[in-house]
Protein backbone atom coordinates (compact mmCIF):
# COMPACT_ATOMS: atom_id res chain seq x y z
CA UNK A 1 0.00 0.00 0.00
CA UNK A 2 1.10 3.62 -0.78
CA UNK A 3 0.83 7.01 1.16
CA UNK A 4 -0.19 9.93 -0.68
CA UNK A 5 2.21 13.00 0.35
CA UNK A 6 1.07 16.19 0.13
CA UNK A 7 3.33 19.38 0.33
CA UNK A 8 2.42 20.89 3.43
CA UNK A 9 1.09 24.47 3.68
CA UNK A 10 -0.87 26.92 5.37
CA UNK A 11 -4.74 25.75 3.76
CA UNK A 12 -3.50 21.80 5.34
CA UNK A 13 -3.50 23.55 8.95
CA UNK A 14 -7.23 22.76 9.35
CA UNK A 15 -6.20 18.71 8.85
CA UNK A 16 -2.89 19.26 12.00
CA UNK A 17 -4.79 20.61 14.27
CA UNK A 18 -5.90 16.86 15.39
CA UNK A 19 -2.98 15.95 15.48
CA UNK A 20 -1.66 13.16 18.00
CA UNK A 21 1.30 11.24 18.17
CA UNK A 22 1.91 10.20 21.56
CA UNK A 23 2.40 11.87 25.24
CA UNK A 24 6.11 11.97 25.72
CA UNK A 25 7.85 15.27 25.52
CA UNK A 26 9.18 14.91 21.75
CA UNK A 27 5.96 13.61 21.22
CA UNK A 28 4.05 16.94 21.87
CA UNK A 29 6.90 18.81 20.50
CA UNK A 30 6.55 17.11 17.01
CA UNK A 31 2.63 17.59 17.47
CA UNK A 32 3.34 21.10 17.91
CA UNK A 33 5.56 21.51 14.88
CA UNK A 34 2.92 20.78 12.73
CA UNK A 35 0.11 22.57 14.27
CA UNK A 36 1.89 25.55 14.14
CA UNK A 37 1.37 26.32 17.84
CA UNK A 38 3.69 28.45 20.11
CA UNK A 39 5.68 28.64 21.85
CA UNK A 40 8.18 26.80 20.02
CA UNK A 41 9.48 26.94 15.97
CA UNK A 42 7.05 25.27 13.19
CA UNK A 43 6.57 23.37 10.63
CA UNK A 44 5.78 26.71 8.52
CA UNK A 45 8.82 28.63 10.12
CA UNK A 46 10.90 25.79 9.23
CA UNK A 47 9.34 26.09 5.53
CA UNK A 48 9.58 29.87 5.56
CA UNK A 49 13.22 30.37 7.08
CA UNK A 50 15.38 27.81 6.15
CA UNK A 51 13.45 26.17 2.76
CA UNK A 52 12.40 22.94 4.60
CA UNK A 53 9.84 20.61 2.43
CA UNK A 54 7.12 19.18 5.01
CA UNK A 55 4.86 16.42 3.59
CA UNK A 56 2.08 15.04 4.94
CA UNK A 57 1.24 11.95 4.39
CA UNK A 58 -3.00 10.24 3.59
CA UNK A 59 -3.95 7.14 3.20
CA UNK A 60 -6.59 6.91 0.83
CA UNK A 61 -9.39 4.19 1.81
CA UNK A 62 -11.31 4.13 -1.39
CA UNK A 63 -14.36 1.24 -0.07
CA UNK A 64 -14.81 4.17 2.86
CA UNK A 65 -14.18 7.38 0.28
CA UNK A 66 -12.43 8.31 3.35
CA UNK A 67 -8.56 9.79 4.12
CA UNK A 68 -6.42 9.67 6.93
CA UNK A 69 -3.19 11.70 7.84
CA UNK A 70 -1.22 9.26 9.40
CA UNK A 71 1.62 11.17 9.61
CA UNK A 72 4.29 13.86 8.15
CA UNK A 73 7.94 14.51 7.40
CA UNK A 74 10.32 16.99 6.32
CA UNK A 75 13.91 17.21 4.25
CA UNK A 76 15.92 20.26 3.89
CA UNK A 77 19.15 21.34 3.38
CA UNK A 78 22.11 21.97 6.37
CA UNK A 79 25.61 22.09 5.95
CA UNK A 80 27.34 19.87 8.38
CA UNK A 81 30.92 19.08 9.49
CA UNK A 82 31.45 15.66 7.54
CA UNK A 83 32.76 13.08 9.41
CA UNK A 84 32.58 14.79 12.44
CA UNK A 85 33.03 16.23 14.97
CA UNK A 86 35.20 18.66 13.04
CA UNK A 87 35.38 17.87 9.45
CA UNK A 88 35.15 19.77 6.49
CA UNK A 89 31.47 21.50 6.44
CA UNK A 90 28.98 20.53 3.16
CA UNK A 91 25.43 20.16 2.37
CA UNK A 92 23.40 17.07 3.63
CA UNK A 93 20.09 16.82 4.37
CA UNK A 94 18.49 17.58 7.25
CA UNK A 95 15.39 15.89 8.94
CA UNK A 96 13.80 18.12 11.26
CA UNK A 97 10.70 16.27 12.21
CA UNK A 98 8.55 13.23 11.44
CA UNK A 99 5.62 11.45 12.83
CA UNK A 100 3.29 8.52 12.55
CA UNK A 101 -0.10 9.61 14.24
CA UNK A 102 -0.73 6.88 17.72
CA UNK A 103 -3.56 5.11 15.54
CA UNK A 104 -1.00 4.30 12.98
CA UNK A 105 2.03 3.54 14.96
CA UNK A 106 3.18 0.07 15.41
CA UNK A 107 2.61 -3.18 13.08
CA UNK A 108 -0.09 -2.11 11.21
CA UNK A 109 -2.32 -5.21 10.92
CA UNK A 110 -4.28 -6.72 8.00
CA UNK A 111 -3.17 -6.55 4.78
CA UNK A 112 -0.36 -3.52 4.99
CA UNK A 113 2.72 -5.72 5.44
CA UNK A 114 5.00 -2.56 6.33
CA UNK A 115 4.76 -0.20 8.87
CA UNK A 116 3.91 3.24 8.17
CA UNK A 117 7.09 4.63 9.77
CA UNK A 118 8.77 2.82 7.37
CA UNK A 119 7.00 4.31 4.36
CA UNK A 120 7.46 7.39 5.51
CA UNK A 121 11.08 6.94 5.99
CA UNK A 122 10.94 5.46 2.44
CA UNK A 123 9.46 8.58 1.29
CA UNK A 124 12.45 10.73 2.94
CA UNK A 125 15.49 8.60 1.59
CA UNK A 126 13.66 8.76 -1.74
CA UNK A 127 13.63 12.68 -1.90
CA UNK A 128 16.91 12.98 -0.75
CA UNK A 129 18.34 10.52 -3.05
CA UNK A 130 16.59 13.18 -5.92
CA UNK A 131 18.18 16.18 -4.79
CA UNK A 132 21.16 14.57 -5.05
CA UNK A 133 22.34 14.78 -0.95
CA UNK A 134 25.05 12.26 -0.24
CA UNK A 135 24.24 12.13 3.47
CA UNK A 136 20.93 12.58 5.25
CA UNK A 137 21.14 14.11 8.97
CA UNK A 138 19.12 14.31 12.08
CA UNK A 139 18.70 14.84 15.95
CA UNK A 140 17.40 12.46 18.41
CA UNK A 141 16.74 12.48 21.64
CA UNK A 142 18.81 9.61 23.49
CA UNK A 143 15.53 8.35 25.06
CA UNK A 144 13.45 8.48 21.71
CA UNK A 145 14.10 4.78 22.05
CA UNK A 146 11.14 4.15 18.91
CA UNK A 147 12.64 7.17 16.65
CA UNK A 148 15.92 5.79 17.44
CA UNK A 149 15.18 2.10 16.42
CA UNK A 150 13.88 3.17 13.35
CA UNK A 151 16.18 5.21 12.44
CA UNK A 152 18.93 2.93 13.01
CA UNK A 153 16.67 0.28 11.33
CA UNK A 154 17.14 2.57 8.29
CA UNK A 155 20.91 2.81 8.60
CA UNK A 156 21.47 5.77 10.48
CA UNK A 157 24.60 5.88 12.25
CA UNK A 158 25.03 8.25 15.53
CA UNK A 159 27.90 10.33 15.40
CA UNK A 160 29.71 12.25 17.73
CA UNK A 161 29.16 12.57 21.34
CA UNK A 162 25.55 13.31 22.59
CA UNK A 163 25.35 17.07 23.94
CA UNK A 164 24.53 18.36 27.19
CA UNK A 165 20.56 18.15 26.65
CA UNK A 166 21.19 13.84 25.58
CA UNK A 167 20.38 14.98 21.66
CA UNK A 168 22.59 12.99 19.12
CA UNK A 169 23.28 13.32 15.96
CA UNK A 170 22.50 10.43 13.74
CA UNK A 171 23.77 10.00 9.78
CA UNK A 172 23.14 7.96 6.89
CA UNK A 173 24.98 7.40 3.68
CA UNK A 174 23.17 7.65 0.43
CA UNK A 175 26.02 6.53 -1.72
C1 LIG B 1 9.12 7.84 16.02
C2 LIG B 1 7.88 7.32 15.30
C3 LIG B 1 7.71 8.03 13.98
C4 LIG B 1 8.09 5.83 15.03
O1 LIG B 1 6.91 5.31 14.45
P1 LIG B 1 6.28 3.98 15.05
O2 LIG B 1 5.14 3.57 14.24
O3 LIG B 1 6.05 4.22 16.49
O4 LIG B 1 7.51 3.03 14.78
P2 LIG B 1 7.58 1.46 14.83
O5 LIG B 1 6.36 0.85 15.46
O6 LIG B 1 8.00 1.04 13.47
O7 LIG B 1 8.75 1.24 15.89
C5 LIG B 1 10.03 1.69 15.63
C6 LIG B 1 11.00 0.77 16.34
O8 LIG B 1 10.86 0.93 17.76
C7 LIG B 1 10.62 -0.34 18.35
N1 LIG B 1 9.69 -0.11 19.44
C8 LIG B 1 8.38 0.06 19.34
N2 LIG B 1 7.85 0.26 20.57
C9 LIG B 1 8.86 0.19 21.43
C10 LIG B 1 8.96 0.33 22.83
N3 LIG B 1 7.90 0.59 23.60
N4 LIG B 1 10.18 0.21 23.39
C11 LIG B 1 11.25 -0.04 22.63
N5 LIG B 1 11.21 -0.16 21.30
C12 LIG B 1 10.03 -0.04 20.72
C13 LIG B 1 10.00 -1.19 17.28
O9 LIG B 1 10.23 -2.57 17.55
C14 LIG B 1 10.74 -0.71 16.06
O10 LIG B 1 12.02 -1.29 15.97
P3 LIG B 1 12.31 -2.51 14.97
O11 LIG B 1 11.97 -2.02 13.59
O12 LIG B 1 13.76 -2.75 15.15
O13 LIG B 1 11.42 -3.62 15.41
C15 LIG B 1 6.60 7.49 16.19
O14 LIG B 1 6.73 6.71 17.37
C16 LIG B 1 6.32 8.92 16.54
O15 LIG B 1 5.69 9.63 15.78
N6 LIG B 1 6.81 9.37 17.73
C17 LIG B 1 6.54 10.72 18.20
C18 LIG B 1 7.26 11.77 17.38
C19 LIG B 1 8.75 11.56 17.36
O16 LIG B 1 9.37 11.14 18.34
N7 LIG B 1 9.36 11.87 16.21
C20 LIG B 1 10.78 11.72 16.02
C21 LIG B 1 11.47 12.95 16.49
S1 LIG B 1 13.23 12.74 16.28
Amino acid sequence: MELKAVEFSPEHLSWTQTFECGTSEWAKLAADWIKNAPPFPSALQSIQIHGTTVWLHFLEVEKLSEEYLVGFSSLGTTRWSIPPPDGPKREAGFIPMLAVALAFQGRPEGGQPKPYSHLIMEHIITEGGKRGYRELCLFVHEDNVRAFCLYQRFDFQVIGERDERGMLRMLKLLY
